[in-house]
């Protein structure tokens, strides 16, 4: 068996299957265009990346830190998902526009709303300059000496390099530290919201349906980039006008069929794919579980109260959308780490490791202590990031008095009696946080979620980091649930009035002497206390010996598995994945389609339910059957499709091109069996799940008559296969 796997290893390796990958785009001519031509690109990597001349990098945009765009006009249009949009949305909506409800679309550039605080940035270049980042940077150093060497030479970068006024220059490390690349960046800061479809479309399927294949969610939004008249950036004004980019994408009305080349250009957030089994087992083992069974206890408590009150459903549907987003994935990730056997995967890749460093004495000499000190910091941290998890899990992200606690917390730590002037300049801005806060909060709810949460701290960490204390808080108390109501109906920040009686009342001293006596801040002080004087000091001993092994690890997995082409663990800059769009088998006999369609979504749909309900609009066209351009030529309208394509969260709002750098799809999700891919990405069942840009173009102009827009893009006519 044994043998097998190491055959099967090596296999993989020559047969250059490890291609899977987060490629940088300037090294494609290098690594990956050979790879992607076999696979049926027809572009070069020269079209796809160039700091010289226009390139489809020049259409793709970090959209606000969080998600990617992309531009599909040559007037600054920008399409990315819904559920990246839904911030702005969300913000523009009232009772009478209910925009999250009924979709928006302006008639034109005058009815597009500014978007205060939105950004998007373009890449104007990428360059490799690790020489001069590790000038002066020795093996022998301490890992604060060699950041502060580091830190050093990239200011000497940052202020020598050649750039415009209105360009940026950010320099990162790639490969845990082994290298390092510069971009030059235009950051544009007036985004305006163009149109979003309902919910009911752009948020379909919902919680449910969420990182699961088949899906049939229309989960896009579009926005308008804006920039000076020489077309640089520039903040908000109405005389500013639309961007015009160096490349935008035409759209492709063919779309991607079983078996085509497929790329997804982006903006990926983090991965960890070189950690060694003991790094993964963490993961798999202990803190997803940890982090599971507590949101499992959240989420169960919300969501009791989301089907009693119809009020606290609206109340509390993001909050519960954010919680159960990750804690679906960290399901998903610990059950496929489990069943497709990561551990045994990592285990044998490390004695192939082992057995070649053997039998070179340098490398021997160099790098035998490796994985066994890697193993042992492990376990040696493994006792605190738990803590790490465990606090913040349960002191701060499911209850939200805790947090509210700790966010006033710094602002009244800002308090100076000498200096007044710094804390009261903030109160405006704590009252409105606070009254935003106030208007979706529900004490009952907040109190079961608290009692369960002070509960679970409790009885999972050791007494001396806190426990003890909440411990004998809840006997006395007379238990958890009473322990909580006490400190809810107590707390001045859980009582609106009360609260903003205090802060327009009351002196600056009195506000900070009454918070800080608050039950529910005294509480959330305390814990603190405890984590910044026990845990957090282990953890900054321990983490960075663990970040300089891995970086040794990374740097002698480069060098011992030379025929391997290593892409660097995604750190949110931009990158390019490629692959084939297909669908997949996840266990014995099941077999799932590459595509869905709108017959799907009819076959999903509950009248007025919350997550399932479908526009009466849309069950009409459905009917007539009305998909104009956007069909296929057996009359079907296709909705999603997946694809092998490496992605992981950033990547939501990212273009998926067909091979002539056509946008054929979005990117929004992953699928349920794998999202382990950020650990352990394989091949046969990863996929990433896309929105047919079909569908996009069909709801944009059949569904809410704003195929004005579609005057601007240019869409591309194929001729028609079948599909299905
Ligand atoms: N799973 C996708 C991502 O990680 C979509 C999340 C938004 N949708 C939701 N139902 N919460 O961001
Ligand atoms: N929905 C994710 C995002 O917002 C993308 C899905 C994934 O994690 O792959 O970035």
């Amino acid at each position: 068996m044994k043998k097998l796997l190491s055959l099967f290893l090596a296999l993989c390796i020559a047969l250059g299957l490890s291609a899977q990958g987060m490629w940088l785009p300037s090294l494609l001519e290098k690594q990956n265009e050979k790879d992607m031509k076999s696979l049926g690109l027809k572009l070069s990597a020269d079209d796809i990346y160039s700091p010289a001349k226009p390139s489809v990098k020049d259409a793709i945009c970090w959209f606000h830190g969080g998600c990617t765009g992309e531009m599909i006009s040559p007037e600054g249009l920008l399409l990315t998902n819904y559920h990246c949009g839904v911030d702005q949305i969300q913000t523009h909506s009232t009772l009478e526009h209910n925009y999250l409800e009924d979709g928006f679309w302006a008639k034109n550039r005058g009815e597009e709303i500014p978007c205060p605080g939105l950004w998007v940035q373009f890449i104007m270049r990428m360059e490799d300059v690790t020489i001069v980042a590790l000038q002066g940077v020795t093996d022998g150093m301490s890992e604060t000496d060699r950041q502060s060497q580091i830190d050093k030479n990239i200011a000497m970068l940052r202020s020598t390099v050649k750039k415009e006024k209105w360009e940026e220059v950010e320099v990162r490390p790639f490969y845990n530290g082994n290298q390092y690349f510069l971009f030059v960046v235009q950051l544009f800061p007036d985004v305006r919201f163009v149109g979003a479809p309902p919910g009911s479309i752009g948020k379909f399927g919902a919680d449910t349906d969420n990182w699961v294949w088949p899906r049939h969610t229309g989960d896009f939004s579009m926005f308008r980039v804006y920039a000076d008249k020489d077309n640089h950036p520039a903040t908000y004004s109405k005389d500013n006008l639309p961007y015009r980019p160096g490349h935008f994408l035409p759209i492709s009305l063919e779309g991607a069929e079983e078996g085509d080349f497929s790329m997804v250009y982006g903006f990926p957030g983090r991965t960890d794919e070189y950690l060694t089994e003991a790094g993964v087992r963490q993961t798999a083992e202990v803190l997803d579980p940890a982090k599971v069974a507590i949101r499992d206890r959240s989420l169960k408590i919300i969501d009791g109260f989301m089907r009693k009150d119809p009020a606290v459903k609206i109340a509390y549907s993001a909050r519960y959308a954010s919680i159960s987003n990750s804690w679906k994935k960290w399901f998903g990730e610990m059950q496929g780490l489990k069943t497709y056997k990561a551990l045994d995967k990592k285990r044998e890749y490390e004695a192939e490791f082992t057995r070649r460093i053997q039998q070179n004495p340098e490398w021997s000499t160099r790098w035998k202590n490796l994985l066994p000190r890697l193993r042992q910091s492990y376990q040696d941290i493994e006792p605190y990031v738990l803590a790490r998890d465990y606090y913040s899990e349960t002191c701060l992200r499911n209850n939200e008095i805790l947090t509210t606690a700790a966010n006033l917390g710094t602002w009244i730590d800002s308090y100076d009696e000498k200096n007044k002037a710094l804390f009261t300049s903030k109160i405006e801005n704590v009252k409105a946080g606070m009254e935003a806060f106030f208007k979706d909060y529900h004490p009952e709810v907040d109190m079961a979620a608290l009692a369960a949460m002070l509960e679970m701290f409790a009885e999972n960490t050791k007494p001396e980091w806190g426990a003890n204390d909440v411990k004998v808080m809840a006997e006395e108390a007379g238990g958890y649930p009473a322990l909580s109501k006490k400190i809810i109906t107590n707390s001045t920040i859980a009582n609106r009035d009360k609260f903003i009686a205090l802060l327009t009342t009351k002196s600056p001293p009195e506000i900070v002497e009454t918070l800080k006596k608050d039950p529910a801040y005294a509480l959330w002080a305390r814990l603190q206390g405890y984590y910044t004087a026990q845990v957090q000091p282990k953890l900054q001993e321990i983490q960075p010996k663990i970040n300089l092994l891995q970086r040794q690890y990374m740097a002698a997995q480069m060098e011992v598995f030379k025929e391997k082409k290593f892409f660097p663990d995604a750190n949110s800059t931009l990158r390019l994945t490629y692959g084939k769009i297909r669908g997949f088998s996840p266990r014995d006999a099941l077999q799932y389609e590459y595509q869905t369609d709108l017959d799907g979504v009819m076959e999903k749909y509950i009248p007025g339910d919350y997550e399932f309900d479908v526009p009466q609009k849309l069950i009409e066209l459905w009917k007539a059957k009305d998909y104009g351009q956007y069909a296929t030529t057996d009359g079907r309208l296709p909705v999603a499709c997946i694809g092998t394509n490496h992605t992981t969260g950033g990547n939501s709002g990212s273009p998926a091109l067909d091979a002539n750098g056509n946008l054929v799809g979005l990117n929004f999700d992953r699928v349920w069996e794998g999202t382990m891919s950020d650990l352990n990405y394989d091949p046969a069942i990863c996929r990433n799940i896309m929105v047919d840009t079909r569908y996009i173009l069909f709801i944009v102009d059949k569904f809410a008559g704003a195929g004005y827009l579609l005057n601007e893009m240019k869409l591309v006519k194929g001729k028609k296969k079948r599909h299905k």
